[in-house]
């Protein structure tokens, strides 16, 4: 079977790392760019990020390029209580020495999908949207280009930031606007999905055990973000890992179950803002262009998840 092709678009932050050492890692993937938008942190320190884990997992040689410093229209909100200061606290990795690509992340993204073959890459956001939104009013001929976007953000029953609102939504809704809206086939992996993607303690000893420098980031990296979620929800639960869903789903939908609805983003809600509002009333119309993730098969997605860590060169 040919590789996948997938252009990651992150805000590395603990999951994200967890999304780029799977892609990394599994086979059928084929990386073929990683760009960065401020997030879980500001632009340098998850750029920074993306680079240090990239390299390390043997990625030298797929570009990586640096997007947005801040949302569409709203001012920056990062989520250093869940990453902490560096956005990737609780770890070490060694400094990347890779330079980066000198284009925008915008640019990378556009002319990566004018390069290949029409409807042949995957756009896999785990962030704010709001580099993906400029690429589309830069050059709207992408949504034809693109096979699908599969991103990791909203939720139908539950929000993070707010009551009803995900965080990748939440910081830059106009993005996400524009993003819902274009008629590319798109796979929302919100929070319905990953909150069920939570390893285990025998999966994290499972992952302890591969004892290389690789398996002891991934321990660092959850064993701060489980310590953190665990203490700000009151909980033994471990956390949920967001953003590897969404690669999963590239490699194996299978995994995941989805279901074909309208959705659509709150923008103007005194409470509701960011909300990735799910109409479920009816049968969807069949140029329904959106589908949101229900169901995970979570044991399969950690026995992926290693498996592709055995295969990374470090
Ligand atoms: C999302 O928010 C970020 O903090 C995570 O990296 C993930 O992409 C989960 O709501
Ligand atoms: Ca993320």
């Amino acid at each position: 079977m040919p590789q996948k092709k997938i252009i990651l678009d992150c805000d590395p932050g603990h999951d994200d790392a967890m999304a780029i050492l799977l892609a990394l890692g599994h086979p059928d993937i084929d990386v073929l760019a990683i760009t960065t938008v401020v997030g879980n942190q500001t632009l340098d320190k998850v750029t920074h990020n993306a680079q240090a884990i990239t390299e390390f997992a043997g990625g030298k040689q797929i570009p990586i390029a640096a997007g947005c410093p801040r949302p569409l229209i709203r001012n920056i909100q990062n989520a250093a209580e869940v990453h902490g200061i560096s956005g990737l606290d609780g770890t070490h990795l060694p400094s990347p020495t890779q330079p980066l690509n000198k284009r925008h992340a915008v640019d990378l993204i556009i002319d990566t999908l004018k390069s290949h073959p029409p409807k042949t890459v995957t756009l896999v956001p785990t962030a704010g949207l709001t580099n993906i939104a400029l690429a589309v009013r830069k050059a709207p001929e992408i949504v034809d280009l693109v096979k699908e976007v599969v991103l990791m953000g909203g939720g139908y029953h539950t929000g993070n930031r707010s009551a009803v609102a995900e965080f990748n939504i939440a910081i830059d809704p106009e993005a996400a606007h524009i993003v819902f809206n274009e008629r590319w086939p798109l796979t929302m992996v919100g929070l319905d999905l990953t909150h069920q993607a939570r390893p285990t303690d025998k999966i994290m000893a499972d992952i302890a055990a591969l004892n290389t420098p690789i398996s002891q980031f991934v321990v660092d990296s959850l064993s701060y973000y489980t310590a953190g979620y665990r203490q700000r929800n009151g909980t033994n639960e471990h956390a949920p890992v967001h953003d590897p869903c969404a690669v999963a789903y590239v490699i194996d939908p299978t995994l995941i179950t989805t279901q074909k609805a309208p959705v659509n983003i709150e923008l103007q809600g005194a409470l509701t803002t960011g909300m990735t509002v799910t109409d479920f009333r009816h049968p969807p119309a069949s140029d329904c262009h959106t589908q949101v993730a229900t169901r995970l098969d979570n044991a399969r997605l950690w026995e992926l998840f290693i498996d592709s860590l055995k295969r990374l060169p470090n």
